[in-house]
């Protein structure tokens, strides 16, 4: 395939991941960013998010690859322009577009011929209304083309070379033509839609995404009220085909970039085009009641949490990423120094923590560190360094040897049998493990 040389606006989690993507297919890309520090960082080679393989993989594509303040620069060689600027949630849960209409009208100056392809999430019919502006304007030479992404942090470089499929839609066919040839060497499904349903498609896979979340989280909470095990229990419902394993981990709710925004943006969506969509209004209601049921499990065993010492052990969304966006733990870390508690937090790389708890919480730079002296820990983000807690140094430091794991990523056995009590989410109690235990012993047989 003949080189293509492209442009990307936004340097962003996805605006780098696709830049270096398609650099590293064979094609000089160039990224223009507003933010000069990013823009300086990357000209240095230093990438300014962490993102597992996207620092070695930008510096072997260096030659490919150009970052500037200047759309300009992006014009003068590009005539596909991939957008992925942010488009975070207002207060009223639609997307805030203010990001991509400025590179629409800056865009929309150009005089040559362009295609634009929108891979930021934008609410449905965005691409039509772009559309209709550019021919307003008499720009019926610059095409459109809806082009969604589908990276998850922590491994959008293997996402972008193995996608589980490309979604195309656009209003001219030649348009969609050109970016699907640049998807080729992937050899993954293309899909080739109208605009509408290219967009719905982004917006519906992360909702049914979430949905799927929210409801092995109910099911979990089921478990626990009946004593059955949420480990076992999605393990046999994702050996049926129909269903698959996927996006069956129950914990304490999905945060991060995309998921909550993205959820809200459609129930929006929909609300604004009279449906009340009342399945997804119950995933984000649920999502947002699972952040905080662990806080009870923490007073169960520990009574009032006032004066209590709680490690909170991982802040990022997930692990492998120091994106904190809509992170559960912001929320257990603010209701825990709202119940009076003392709040010691780890992670391994999480950005600019203070930013995000203005006050209370003390940093720790090691789990240990973070565990000393403390009354619970408590596990937030299933940080493989984690696993290390269960050995008798951390039991011995800490004031109540309690773990509550908040992503069932330890073994139940294991931690009680190295002296902890233990919790976790949709596993048999401690409280009701030692009833059962106690029960076992009084009812020996003789
Ligand atoms: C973004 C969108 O938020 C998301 O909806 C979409 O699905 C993918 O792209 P992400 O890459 O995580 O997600 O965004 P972010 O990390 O915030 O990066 C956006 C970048 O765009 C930032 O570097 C910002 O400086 C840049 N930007 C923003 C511009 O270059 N121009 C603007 O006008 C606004
Ligand atoms: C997600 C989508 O996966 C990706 O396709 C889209 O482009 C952007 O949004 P990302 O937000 O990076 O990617 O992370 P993901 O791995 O999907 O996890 C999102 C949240 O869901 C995390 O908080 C994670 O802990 C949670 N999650 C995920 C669960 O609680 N249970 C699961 O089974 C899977």
């Amino acid at each position: 395939m003949p080189e293509e040389p492209i442009g990307v606006i936004g340097a962003g989690w996805v605006g780098l991941a696709t830049a270096t993507g398609f650099a590293d297919l064979g094609h000089h890309v160039t990224v223009r960013d507003v933010t000069p520090e990013r823009v300086a960082a990357l000209s240095a080679g230093v990438v300014p998010i962490h993102e597992p393989g996207l620092a070695q993989l930008l510096e072997q594509n260096r030659d490919r690859l150009r970052f500037t303040l200047e759309l300009d620069d992006v014009l003068e060689s590009a005539r596909i322009i991939f957008v992925c600027v942010g488009t975070p949630a207002t207060y009223s849960g639609e997307a805030d577009l203010s990001a991509v209409w400025g590179v629409i009208d800056e865009l929309a100056g150009c005089e040559r011929e362009l295609v634009i392809v929108m891979k930021s999430t934008v609410p449905v019919g965005t691409g039509e209304r772009v559309r209709r502006r550019l021919d307003e304007r008499g720009l019926a030479h610059v095409g459109y083309v809806s082009n969604p992404e589908f990276l998850a942090e922590g491994t959008a470089l293997a996402n972008f070379r193995n996608p589980d499929r490309v979604v195309v839609g656009s209003f001219a066919a030649t348009d969609g033509d050109r970016v699907a040839a640049l998807y080729a060497p992937l050899a993954a499904p293309i899909l080739r839609t109208d605009v509408a349903s290219a967009e719905m498609i982004k917006l519906a896979s992360n909702a049914a995404l979430v949905t799927r979340i929210s409801f092995i989280n109910e099911i979990a909470n089921v478990c626990e009220l009946v004593g059955a095990d949420i480990e076992d229990v999605a393990r046999g419902i994702g050996l049926d085909r129909r269903l698959g394993p996927h996006f069956l981990r129950a914990g304490i709710g999905y945060g991060g970039s995309c998921f909550p925004k993205d959820a809200s943006a459609l129930k929006q969506l929909a609300a604004n085009s009279g449906y009340h969509f009342q399945l997804l209004a119950s995933v984000i209601e649920v999502n947002e009641l699972q952040k905080r049921r662990v806080v009870q499990k923490l007073r169960d065993h520990l009574g009032s949490l006032h004066g209590k010492t709680v490690a909170l052990l991982g802040l990022t969304f997930k692990p492998h990423t120091d994106d904190m966006r809509e992170a559960p733990s912001l929320v257990l870390g603010s209701r825990l120094l709202a119940e009076g508690a003392v709040v010691r937090a780890w992670d391994p790389v999480a950005r600019d923590v203070q930013r995000h708890f203005p006050d209370g919480v003390e940093l720790a730079e090691t789990p240990l560190e973070a565990v000393h002296g403390a009354d619970a820990a408590l596990i937030v983000t299933e940080w493989p360094e984690l696993t290390e807690l269960v050995r008798s140094e951390v039991r011995d430091a800490m004031r109540t040897p309690l773990i509550v794991d908040g992503r069932n990523m330890l073994d139940p056995t294991a931690v009680r049998a190295a002296g902890f009590t233990y919790e976790a989410i949709g596993r048999p109690s401690a409280m009701v493990t030692e009833l059962n235990e106690s029960r076992n012993e009084s009812r020996l047989p003789f």
